[in-house]
């Protein structure tokens, strides 16, 4: 197994002007691993000393395998380090949020302004009984309101779960339900290239489904404004004007949970990561600085949405914590035209720029004129994430968006790991193909199923070997599952990537070891778009694949057998894929339907995925199945 695992390994490397390095948060990446193993528990203190506590921890780490606890009987709440401490030092007037729609219209929000909307926000919650450990469902626009509503949750010591406004009714449904939250937080619009997307609809179908929620909140964009049912809507203006102006933050203990966020599962349905407040808060601050070497002047621009993990983390949390300047984009890239992007750097002066390979792919394909019209020179650090940066996309990044001047960090984690574990730390030598090496302070491996190392250039399991404070720490309701991530591979958290370690200990990310499929970054379990297929009256069973694309990393190919007497004409296809959409959303709807008679299924039943991909990608079915879990 091991040979035909080999990996050819790209020699090409980078090296960044030695400025960065004489002027990066953390100039020696060598000096600092040392420093974490001399005394991991010494490292981690003197960064949660940078920031604000109401009362320090008596230890650090409590490590019960595979339980972890963080900066135990510490007190504090994450919004106070986001806000109140930025407000009572010398960031009160520095811009927060910078927001943009996709008419060209712009919101900023000082650290002061976002300070009272929060507090504001966080009493109307509070006014509808929403209380410490309670939850709530966010289902929002990215617009400031979605960042205020998150904070607002955190100051009351309330439990986000944040879903990305681009599901369905099915899968909002079914998150609100496994949170069993109580307040839903939506909008009555969210705008794409130019259309209205009806969330308050869609969020009230999900409702009729959801029994548990009390009160929905919404967000009314548009003129007039809808009306709205008294009995269970409140308008978040009108709460907000009846509140009053003072909400001091809530103590909170380092292991109080801060959110859940779902993320896909290899199988069944999707998985509630819990995140705990006190280890998040160092995690995600430490890596923002110091991954992307924030300085006070700078601008970060997140393309993600605050509904991923990447939002809560390098939107809103880490960046935050660290009191950089936030701009947030409604819309799409490439809407009005392809330039938008590039122009929206020029016009706000953006310095940090951190997107996801399909972005990048999709730019390239527009051709290298659309970066070439406006001038990107306030650029300082790239950064990218969610899926391998391959080597022709870090060229295209580097070159025609970075001019050759800017160090791209191509950031490895998960909504798991909850801040960045694996990347190339700003003034070190870049490899394309590569993301890097374990940032100081993780401790990252790639290991055969038994947990040893294997050969440099061998393909193996990427694991980490040692707790991290941002490290999630368990599954909503389910610590069966939690319990999975450790106990897989002896003595490791699992990731479920595949990967392979070059001699000098840089990373190269190979993909998933399971039935995840990446599409254009976002993660869909194949579980849950097999389900809503089969949910469809006309479709007795389906099975998912990922199949490589150029531009998105993978698009869904379904495989479906009809229900005796049902035939595929008639646009049976173009109306399984609305079925699917208004279930799931857009993101999972499948780009191939095809119809067989019978699916390739193991002795016991279990549907072999990994047949219909080898055969749809010309592979022998043996070659990969080692790969499989
Ligand atoms: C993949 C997103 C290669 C990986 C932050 C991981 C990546 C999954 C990278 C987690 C990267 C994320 N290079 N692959 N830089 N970043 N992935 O939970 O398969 O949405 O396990 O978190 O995305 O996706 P999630």
């Amino acid at each position: 197994m091991r040979e035909k695992f080999a990996v050819k390994l790209e020699e090409k490397r980078y090296l960044p002007d030695p400025r960065f390095k004489a002027t990066a948060w953390m100039p020696d990446y060598d000096e600092a691993c040392q420093e974490h193993m001399r005394d991991p528990d010494a490292f981690w203190d003197r960064i949660a000393r940078e920031l604000a506590w109401f009362k320090p921890w008596d230890q650090v780490l409590e490590w019960n395998y595979p339980y972890a606890k963080w900066f135990v009987n510490g007190k504090l709440n994450i919004t106070y380090n986001c806000l109140d401490r930025h407000v009572n030092g010398d960031r009160k007037d520095k811009p927060a949020i910078v927001w943009r729609g996709e008419q060209g219209e712009e919101r900023r929000l000082t650290y002061e302004d976002l300070y009272h909307e929060v507090m504001r926000f966080a009493n109307g919650l509070a006014s509808l009984g929403v209380g410490k450990g309670d939850r709530v469902c966010i289902y929002m626009p990215l617009v400031p309101e979605q960042v205020i509503a998150m904070l607002a949750c955190a100051r009351i010591g309330a439990v986000h779960s944040v879903v990305f406004g681009g599901f369905g009714a099915g899968a909002l449904a079914m998150r609100i339900n496994d949170a069993k939250a109580k307040v839903l937080i939506t909008a009555d619009v969210s705008y794409r290239r130019g259309k209205a997307i009806p969330l308050r609809e869609i969020a009230k179908e999900a409702l009729t489904q959801a029994p548990c929620v009390e009160k929905a909140v919404i967000l009314r964009r548009e003129a007039p404004g809808v009306d709205l049912d008294p009995a269970l809507e409140v308008d978040y203006a009108d709460l907000c004007h009846e509140a009053g102006p003072d909400c001091p933050a809530e103590v909170m203990e380092s292991e109080d949970p801060l959110f859940v966020l779902y993320t896909s599962g290899s199988t069944g349905a999707p998985k509630g990561i819990v995140h705990t407040c006190g280890g998040y808060m160092v995690g995600t601050y430490y890596t923002a600085r110091n991954v992307f070497d924030i300085k006070e002047s700078d601008v970060f621009w997140c393309t993600a949405d605050p509904g991923w993990i990447t939002g809560h983390s390098y939107i809103i949390y880490g960046t935050l914590a660290v009191g950089t300047t936030i701009v947030i984009v409604e819309g799409t890239p490439d809407y009005p035209d392809p330039g938008t992007y590039w122009r929206l750097v020029q016009e706000l002066g953006v310095t940090i720029f951190y997107t996801a390979p399909t972005a990048i792919r999709m730019f390239m394909r527009y051709g290298d004129e659309w970066p070439a019209k406006y001038d990107l020179s306030s650029l300082r650090v790239l950064g990218s994430v969610g899926e391998p940066l391959n080597p022709e996309a870090f060229e295209w990044y580097y070159h025609h968006i970075g001019r050759k001047q800017c160090p791209v960090v191509d950031t490895w984690w998960q909504t798991e790991t909850g801040m960045h574990i694996v990347t190339t730390m700003i003034g070190e030598a870049m490899k394309p193909g590569f993301a890097g090496k374990a940032i100081p302070g993780t401790i990252v491996d790639v290991v055969d199923r038994a947990g040893n190392p294997v050969r440099p250039g061998t393909g193996g399991y990427l694991v980490i070997r040692e707790p991290w404070p941002a490290m999630l720490r368990t599954v909503y309701g389910n610590d069966e599952r939690y319990r999975t991530y450790w106990e897989t591979i002896p003595g490791c958290y699992m990731a479920g990537d595949l990967a392979v370690k070059d001699e000098e200990g840089y990373i190269m990310i190979l993909g998933r070891t399971d039935d995840l499929i990446i599409v254009a970054g976002h993660n869909i379990g194949t579980a849950e778009v097999e389900s809503a297929l089969v949910s469809h009256d006309a479709v007795a069973e389906a099975a998912v694949i990922g199949k490589p694309d150029p531009v998105k990393g993978n698009i869904i190919k379904a495989f479906v057998t009809l229900c005796v007497g049902v035939n595929s004409g008639d646009g049976l296809s173009a109306e399984l894929a609305r079925h699917v959409r208004s279930n799931l959303g857009p993101v999972a709807v499948p780009a191939e339907i095809e119809y067989v008679d019978r699916l390739p299924k193991t002795r016991s039943g279990k549907i072999m995925r990994r047949v219909l991909r080898a055969r749809e990608l010309g592979m022998d079915p043996g070659d990969i199945s080692t790969l499989e879990e």
